[in-house]
């Protein structure tokens, strides 16, 4: 047995991906409820305003998820549907629907974790500055403590922000998601420093206000860089490659991490951004710093590298490489060496807090959806995290991305990263052969991905 005793094994999503309700019952506008209405910014002119219908179908996919015997399910909570100014106001019929997850559930034996914020930004707060505004922090902190006060007598999990280096990388610098802003570095810094301000902020609001002893991690981009080799000069290459903030900050791990974790910025990354890097006020770093009780990273991905005079240089992939409906490619030994050199940098239990493929799924003539494709990645990548773990690395869960086929952003309902497939016309479920095939992987904790 190499996966823990009390080894997680759940699935993930998001509220804009899935819940649909985009006006129901005073739920106020997202950043992404505008952006997805801009024409052109999503494919098809999908938007979020219906989606799976989860907001009024919850219980049903809960019971899916009774049914394969799911132990977690990590969700995110619509700060706009709880909060529709972002502050101020509640709007009790939210939290009421949260409030009946939850208990939902938990009468299935599903565990909830929760992500406070997965990129759905209230558009009040949008007209405010968002998170150019140094109050967002302030304004997160309300937030959080708002759902706590509610949910944490049964909610013991908890995950402030999901990947600040994409809706703050596309939606503040590229402009290619929601709020679509194209921020010079300077600035889109400075938002990046409220986002991790808000991170700290919103622990501590965490630890102040649960009603029970919470359970609290971060959840960022996995950046891996995996060796050409077992030679020791190709493992530290790909150590530094994945450890390095001297491209773009965003897409790094130690940007972020470094902050949250070790409480100050990575300083060959602060040398790299020059005179564009601001000068930070007392006592942020102390308050970006929490204490967390696990690292959160969603890790799909990686790319290979070999030193060459002591630097990591890219190896080409051989031609005809695996990869995933949306062209990622395939890459499993990502999920060991990333949790690996996360481990040993911060020194805390490793959740894979997403991990999963999209593939072109349809219902077959035999009325299943059958997804070798999506079992075998799985598979892949589950042994390689398993051999991370019997070298020694702290793991404490594995969430699949997704537990249900949703909305992926600006490629709309195109790309299906669900165990479940959904027909959006009647709004149907079908589990996919992948989501009887992690039930044995439940159940076994892990001994049937050895065949
Ligand atoms: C992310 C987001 C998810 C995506 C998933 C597939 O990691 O980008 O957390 O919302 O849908 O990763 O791209």
């Amino acid at each position: 047995m190499t996966f823990p005793s009390d080894f997680v094994w759940g699935a993930a999503c998001a509220s804009f991906q899935l819940e649909g309700g985009g006006e129901a019952d005073g739920k106020g506008r997202s950043v992404w409820d505008m952006f997805s209405e801009w024409p052109g910014k999503v494919l098809n002119g999908d938007t979020g305003a219906v989606s799976t219908d989860h907001y009024n179908r919850y219980r049903e996919d809960v019971a899916l998820m009774g049914e394969i015997e799911l132990q977690a399910y990590r969700f995110s909570i619509s700060w706009p549907r709880v909060l529709p100014d972002g502050v101020g106001a509640v709007n009790q019929a939210g939290l009421d629907f949260y409030d009946r997850l939850v208990d939902e559930l938990l009468e299935n034996g599903v565990q909830p974790w929760v992500t406070l914020f997965h990129w759905d930004f209230p558009y009040s707060l949008f007209l405010r500055g968002g998170w150019l505004n140094r109050a967002s922090s302030d304004w997160f902190a309300e937030y959080t403590a708002t759902v706590v006060d509610r949910l944490s007598d049964r909610v013991h999990h908890w995950m402030p922000i999901n990947e600040p280096q994409v809706f703050l990388g596309l939606g503040h610098s590229t402009g290619d998601h929601a709020p679509g802003l194209r921020l010079d570095t300077r600035e889109s810094l400075l938002a990046t420093h409220n986002v991790l301000l808000a991170h700290g902020k919103s622990v501590q609001a965490i630890r102040a206000g649960a009603k029970t002893p919470p359970v609290i991690g971060n959840v960022q981009v996995g950046v891996a860089f995996m060796p050409a080799s077992d030679d020791p000069a190709d493992v530290e290459a790909a150590r530094t490659a994945t450890m390095s903030a001297t491209g773009d900050h965003y897409w790094t791990n130690t940007w972020f991490s470094d902050p949250m974790v070790l409480g100050h910025y990575p300083e060959d990354g602060i040398e790299a951004l020059g005179k564009s890097m601001f000068d930070i006020p007392n006592g942020d770093m102390e308050t970006i710093r929490q204490p967390l009780d696990f690292y959160g990273t969603n890790i799909y991905r990686g790319d290979t590298v070999q030193d060459k005079d002591g630097q990591p240089v890219p190896v080409k992939r051989v031609e005809g490489y695996p990869v995933t409906r949306m062209d990622w490619p395939v890459e499993p030994e990502a999920l060991y060496w990333g949790p690996r050199f996360l481990f040993e940098r911060y020194g805390l239990p490793i959740v894979i807090t997403e991990n999963g493929m999209a593939s072109s799924d349809w219902v077959h003539l035999d009325g299943k959806v059958h997804d070798p494709q999506r079992i075998d990645f799985l598979n892949r990548y589950l042994l390689a995290f398993e051999r991370a773990i019997k070298d020694g690395i702290e793991a404490a869960g594995y969430f699949q991305w997704s537990f249900i086929d949703n909305f992926e952003w600006v490629f709309g309902y195109q790309d299906r990263f669900g165990i479940t497939f959904v027909d959006y016309e009647t709004k149907e479920r079908t589990l996919k052969d992948s989501a009887y095939w992690y039930r044995d992987v439940i159940k076994s904790n892990g001994q049937t991905l050895h065949g």
